[in-house]
């Protein structure tokens, strides 16, 4: 039987109790799994994902992460931030070892060997080596976000929270970058869940493709687009 890695029965999600943004949240995601949410701006994707990494508290509902009532434990949990949350003074090469020191446990110490090879080795798997040494505030908007996903990796976490890891980045680097994330995933018997605007995209790399709309997470029903459009507007105009 697969690993439960999170389980979220009859949740709330959001900021207010009164107005939560995701309502009635029943969430099965086992090991091994890839998911990808999609869904309009604005309406608690990141929020989704920020709960599950324990950042925002559920208003209502219980969640287990890999069968436990608490939180991921150190290293345990990758999440690759919308916002990236870089340190924008630090190298490059700074920044992914902090995510190598997560996990390399009780050794906090700069020079380990191994933190060290997880790091050149995550640089080097997103195609950023020549910027080992460049401060963040240097780097594209691309490059950052491939340092951000870097960190993670170097991390070795059992499960990636992803949130549009994939933006800004020309087609070429975003296979290599998806395709070396999912490689990991399948590699280390790891989940992925993550955020992506693009559903085709989301469609082709996750197991499960899930839209979250009207404060519902629900499973993506493949429709032309064309009927797609006319629901909604049909939705829109109480029809
Ligand atoms: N810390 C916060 N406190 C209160 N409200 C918040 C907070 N963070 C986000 N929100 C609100 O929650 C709603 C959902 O935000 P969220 O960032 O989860 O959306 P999203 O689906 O990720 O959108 P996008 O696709 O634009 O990234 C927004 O209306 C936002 O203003
Ligand atoms: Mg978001």
């Amino acid at each position: 039987m697969s690993k439960s890695v999170v389980h979220i029965e009859n949740a709330s999600i959001g900021f207010s109790p009164d107005e939560p943004l995701i309502k009635n949240l029943n969430l099965e995601i086992n090991q091994g799994e890839i998911v990808a949410i999609a869904g309009p701006s604005g309406i608690g994707k990141t929020t989704l994902l920020r709960t599950i990494a324990g950042l925002v508290p559920m208003l209502e509902g219980e969640m287990t992460l890999f069968g436990r009532n608490s939180k991921a434990s150190r290293g345990e949990l990758g999440y690759i931030p919308q916002r990236l949350g870089l340190i924008r003074h630090a190298s490059v090469y700074h920044n992914v070892l902090m995510g190598a020191l997560t996990s390399t446990a009780g050794v906090w110490f700069p020079f380990s060997f191994e933190a060290r090879r997880r790091t050149l080795e995550s640089i080097d798997a997103m195609g950023i080596s020549e910027k080992k040494r460049t401060p963040i505030r240097l780097l594209s908007g691309g490059q950052q976000r491939r340092v951000a996903t870097a960190r993670t990796l170097a991390q070795q976490p059992s499960i990636i929270l992803a949130d549009e890891f994939l933006g800004e980045l020309d087609e070429e680097t975003m296979e290599s970058v998806l395709s070396k994330v999912t490689n990991y995933v399948r590699t280390n018997n790891a989940t992925l869940i993550v955020v992506e605007h693009d559903i085709s995209r989301a469609k082709r790399m996750a197991d499960h493709l899930l839209i979250l709309d009207d404060g519902q997470l629900n499973p993506f029903v493949d429709q032309p687009i064309s009927m797609q459009i006319s629901m909604r507007l049909d939705k829109e105009l109480n029809v």
